[in-house]
């Protein structure tokens, strides 16, 4: 019987979608999350999970660029080795120290590796920490004038299944983004034009933002990481596009434009 290809995090953004992909090939797919006795806090629950996979698909949680995230991908990576997982795809962030350092961990492992590194997610708007304040027609972030070029799950899990199930992207390292920068104001216009919804957007200072995180009861660590992202990341270091997606693909990336129709028509922000 063929091995089974291991998505940690599979119930995720980008992991459900390199599921549907995988499963649509014919492939055999193994889930690893908390819901499956995995748990990236927990090292002894890695080796059950991993054991017996083909390949597996890494996606760290919290964030990449949490500060515990170089060791646990070193720790993850040479497990899965010793365990004879060799082909592994790893999600990774842009400008991000902690990402970068876990990139290099993991080409350092011995796996035979791909890294994709991707811009913020469409998805962050409708299935991630946005979709509430657009829901709550409001939306204050500690960014003005800074653009980003938004890429789309669905993209990442195209590049992701490719790499998973192709050896021609072993030893590469894709950074993915749109096809567009566009600023968090023009990337909730646009949405509010695509659902019909007056959706306002306001620029706050870092202390409101943090004040905000801490009145919603979010996590300490969760706070200080998504206080990190906004502050620290979204400095103008990623404005600029690149051609991942057209390298490992041969096309190019969906527009922002397309995602805010289709996730609007689907009644994401209903
Ligand atoms: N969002 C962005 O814009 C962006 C951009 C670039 C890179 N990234 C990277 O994307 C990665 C996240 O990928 P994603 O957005 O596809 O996933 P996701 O939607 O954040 O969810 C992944 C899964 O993680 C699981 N999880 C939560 N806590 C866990 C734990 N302690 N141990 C094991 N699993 C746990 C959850 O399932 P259970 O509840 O079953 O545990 C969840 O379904 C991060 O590493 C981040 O650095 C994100």
């Amino acid at each position: 019987m063929e091995k089974p290809i291991l998505i940690i995090g599979g119930k995720g953004k980008t992991g459900s979608r390199v599921a549907e992909r995988l499963q649509a090939k014919g492939k055999e797919i193994r889930f690893a999350s908390r819901s499956t006795g995995f748990d990236w806090t927990d090292r002894n629950t890695w080796a059950a999970a991993i054991e017996g996979a083909a390949a597996a698909y890494i996606t760290y949680y919290p964030d990449l660029a949490a500060k515990g995230a170089p060791d646990d991908i070193d720790a993850l990576a040479k497990l899965a080795v010793s365990l004879g997982v060799k082909r592994l795809v790893l999600l990774s962030g842009r400008g991000e120290p902690e990402a970068q350092e876990s990139e290099k961990r993991l080409i350092a492992s011995g796996a035979e590796w791909t890294v994709v590194r991707a811009s913020w997610f469409n998805q962050n708007f409708d299935e991630g920490q946005l979709a509430p304040m657009i829901l709550d027609r409001e939306v204050a972030l500690p960014v003005s004038s800074v653009s980003e070029p938004f890429i789309d799950a669905d993209d990442i899990a195209d590049v992701v299944t490719a790499a998973l199930t192709d050896t021609r992207h072993i030893g590469e390292l894709y950074e993915v983004t749109g096809p567009r920068l566009l600023t968090f104001a023009e990337a909730i216009n646009e949405i509010g034009r695509a659902s019909g919804r007056e959706v306002a957007f306001h620029t706050i200072s870092n202390g409101e933002f943090e004040g905000g995180l801490t009145a919603a009861q979010v996590p300490a660590d969760l706070a200080e990481l998504l206080v990190e992202l906004f502050t620290v990341v979204l400095d103008g270091r990623n404005e600029y596009l690149t051609d991942g997606v057209q390298r490992a693909l041969g096309r190019a990336p969906k527009d922002f434009t397309d995602y805010a129709r289709s996730a609007a028509a689907r009644g994401a922000w209903k």
